[in-house]
Parts: structure tokens; C-alpha cells; sequence
């Protein structure tokens, strides 16, 4: 099975004429950015061609920093947003520009990974967001495996009671969650201390 990685950088210039006219997950995305202090450092996990979500991000006020798997929505990425550091990396493997943020966004990806993938990333953003700070990310309140019928790819979910006791686990509070318009479903959470495994 296609992993999602190489099937949106082959997919790439289809899916930015798509997202890059989409307004899916915006006005949870700028709720969220605003209830942020001006300047807050952000990474964004799986940026895409940052239409429209980073967009967002840097209209509210933070510093964006940016990391996706593909070159080709990277290269996109970097003409619309000369000035956001960016690394061409997986989510599993990056090493975060080495240094800690006060809130991670990630939008569209959790349930793409593995079920083990999924924990390890749940763990990595633990470790690099500081002591109270955001975390919002997409995943579905469902448990589950399925294979999206646009993309064709493989999907997991832990659903939301996993979810929910995971990030406990990893030191996070779920501060509430959110449906947007396409109906995906968003976990807001807090750092609130460190994991307990
Ligand atoms: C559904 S798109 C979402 C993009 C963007 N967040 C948005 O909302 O438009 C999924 C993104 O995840 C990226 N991706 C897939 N596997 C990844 C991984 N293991 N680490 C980082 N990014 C990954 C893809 O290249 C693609 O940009």
C-alpha cells in the first residue's frame, strides 16, 4: 500500500489546486491562532502548500516554523512563505529544528500514520512543546481503520476516548474538540506536564 508521504508528493500539484481553494478548517484554525499571544513560535506538522492553514497561522501573528515530506509542496511552500524556516522531513524523524515551541498544529495527518506511528508522534510533540503549551490537531472522534475514498489511502483512528487517555498519558489535557465544515474533527490540548511512560 502507497504510504501517504509518496502519494501526495506524486499527487502534489493535483492536491494544491484543491486545498489552494479551500477554506476547510480555516475558522477553527484562526480561533485557535488568535487565543495564542502575538508571536507565540508554532510548528506546523505537515504543512502542505501552506494555502490556506499557514496562511492563517502568519495573518494572526505567530512564528511559523514548517515541516512536510514532500519536495514538491515544500517548493510551493517556500515561494508563498519566503521568510517560515521549513524542513523537508518526516514528522517521525525530524529533529524540530532542534529546539522546543510554545504550540504544535497538525491538520490532515495523524491518521495517516500507523497506530504506533501515531503514539510515537503523540510523544515527540510532547517532548517538544514547553510546559503549557497548545497543541490542535486533526483526528476523528471514531475508532477505526478505513481507506478514504478520494485519496485511496490507508487511515487509523484511535478514536476519541484513546485519544484522550493517550495525550493524558503524554502529559496533555484535552481542552475540548471541534468539527469544522468537511466535518473533521479537531482535539484542542494543553501541555500540562510530562509523560508518564
Ligand atoms: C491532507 S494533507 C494536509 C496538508 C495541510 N496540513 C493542509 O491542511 O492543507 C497531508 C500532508 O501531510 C504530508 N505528509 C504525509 N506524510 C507525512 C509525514 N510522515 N510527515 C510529515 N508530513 C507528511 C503530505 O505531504 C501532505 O502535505
Amino acid at each position: 500500500m502507497l504510504d501517504a508521504g509518496r502519494f501526495y508528493e506524486m499527487q502534489a500539484l493535483q492536491y494544491l489546486d484543491d486545498r489552494d481553494r479551500s477554506r476547510v478548517g480555516v475558522e477553527i484554525v484562526e480561533r485557535w491562532a488568535r487565543s495564542l499571544p502575538f508571536g507565540t513560535p508554532v510548528v506546523e506538522i505537515a504543512c502542505g502548500g501552506g494555502y490556506p492553514i499557514t496562511q492563517v497561522l502568519v495573518d494572526s501573528g505567530l512564528a511559523v516554523w514548517a515541516i512536510d515530506t514532500s519536495p514538491t509542496l515544500l517548493r510551493q511552500f517556500r515561494l508563498r512563505f519566503p521568510m517560515v524556516p521549513t524542513q523537508c522531513a518526516s514528522a517521525l524523524e525530524s529533529n524540530y529544528f532542534g529546539r522546543t515551541f510554545e504550540a504544535v498544529i497538525s491538520i490532515g495527518l495523524i491518521f495517516l500514520l500507523r497506530e504506533d506511528e501515531q503514539l510515537a508522534l503523540l510523544h515527540r510533540v510532547s517532548e517538544i512543546l514547553e510546559p503549557r503549551g497548545r497543541f490542535l490537531f486533526t483526528a476523528p472522534v471514531e475508532t477505526g481503520a478505513w481507506q478514504d475514498v478520494t485519496t485511496g489511502l490507508a487511515c487509523w483512528s484511535l478514536g476519541r476516548n484513546a485519544y484522550t487517555r493517550t495525550l493524558q498519558h503524554m502529559g496533555f489535557r484535552v481542552i475540548r474538540t471541534h468539527i469544522d465544515e468537511g466535518e473533521n474533527n479537531y482535539y484542542e490540548a494543553e501541555k500540562i506536564g510530562g509523560p508518564v511512560w
